[in-house]
C-alpha cells in the first residue's frame, strides 16, 4: 500500500445510555493509503457510521489512536479539530442539504467563498465541476427544480470543490435509483483515480462496495474481513 493517510489503532467507542453501555467499536485497527477508495461494509448497527466519524475526526474515540494526515486526532482540541477538518476533509452525506434559495453554481461555489476565493474564480470552479457531474443543463436550477439524483450530484460537487485530500461518504447514494447510483459511483471512482484523493465510503450494499479498491467488513464493531 502507498503511504497511509489514515491510521486507526485499537479504536474503541463506547456510548453510555443511562445504565447501558453500547460498544459501537470494539478494538478496530485500520490503515488507509493515499489515493485509495475504501468501502466500509456491514449491516445496520454494525458500527460503520461510528467508524467513519472517528476516521474523519468528527468524533473522538473512547480509547485508541487515530492519525489523519500525520495528525493525532485524539490529541486535538475542539477548535483545532474544526480547523483540521476544514483544511483536509470533505464530506458527502445522504442528506445533501443544499441551500434552497441558491442555484447549482452558487451552492457549489459556497465553500470557496468561506475560503475567501473571489467570485469569478469560484464560479469558474463550480461550473467546471458541475459539467463533470453531467449537470451542464442545470447550472441555474435551484434544488427544488432538480431531481434527487441531480441534487445529490450537486452535493458531491460542493464537497469536491475545495479539493479535499480525503473525502468521507456515508451511504452517499442512499436515496438514488440504480442508474443514478451507478453514475455517482463512477464519478467518485474517477475523482479518486484521476485526482489522487482518498475516499472512504460507508455502505450496507455489497455490490456498491465492489466499486471500491478495497473493502473493510465490519460486524458488531469489529473488522471481520478485508478484501
Ligand atoms: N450517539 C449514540 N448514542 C448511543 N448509541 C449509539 C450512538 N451512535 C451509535 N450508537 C449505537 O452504536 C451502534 C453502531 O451504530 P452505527 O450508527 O455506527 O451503525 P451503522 O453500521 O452505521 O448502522 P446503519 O447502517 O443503520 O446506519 C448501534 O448499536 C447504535 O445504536
Ligand atoms: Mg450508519
Amino acid at each position: 500500500m502507498s503511504q497511509s493517510v489514515i491510521s486507526a489503532k485499537s479504536v474503541y467507542k463506547i456510548f453510555k445510555l443511562g445504565e447501558e453501555r453500547v460498544i459501537a467499536l470494539n478494538g478496530v485497527s485500520l490503515e488507509i493509503g493515499a489515493g485509495e477508495f475504501v468501502a466500509i461494509v456491514g449491516t445496520s448497527g454494525s458500527g460503520k457510521s461510528t467508524l467513519l466519524n472517528m476516521l474523519a475526526g468528527l468524533d473522538r474515540p473512547t480509547k485508541g489512536e487515530i492519525v489523519i494526515a500525520g495528525k493525532h486526532i485524539e490529541k486535538l482540541s475542539e477548535g483545532e479539530l474544526v480547523r483540521f477538518r476544514r483544511e483536509n476533509v470533505g464530506f458527502i452525506f445522504q442528506a445533501y442539504d443544499l441551500l434552497s434559495q441558491l442555484d447549482a453554481i452558487e451552492n457549489v461555489a459556497l465553500p470557496l467563498s468561506f475560503k475567501g476565493v473571489s467570485r469569478p474564480v469560484r464560479t469558474r470552479a463550480a461550473i467546471e465541476l458541475l459539467k463533470k457531474m453531467g449537470l451542464e443543463k442545470y447550472m441555474k436550477h435551484k434544488p427544488t427544480e432538480m431531481s434527487g439524483g441531480q441534487q445529490q450530484r450537486v452535493g458531491i460537487a460542493r464537497a469536491l470543490v475545495v479539493k479535499p485530500k480525503i473525502i468521507f461518504a456515508d451511504e452517499p447514494t442512499g436515496n438514488l435509483d440504480t442508474k443514478t447510483t451507478i453514475e455517482v459511483l463512477h464519478i467518485l471512482q474517477d475523482v479518486v483515480h484521476n485526482e489522487g484523493n482518498t475516499l472512504v465510503m460507508v455502505t450496507h450494499d455489497k455490490h456498491l462496495a465492489s466499486y471500491a479498491d478495497r473493502r473493510v467488513h465490519i460486524l458488531d464493531g469489529e473488522i471481520v474481513l478485508e478484501d
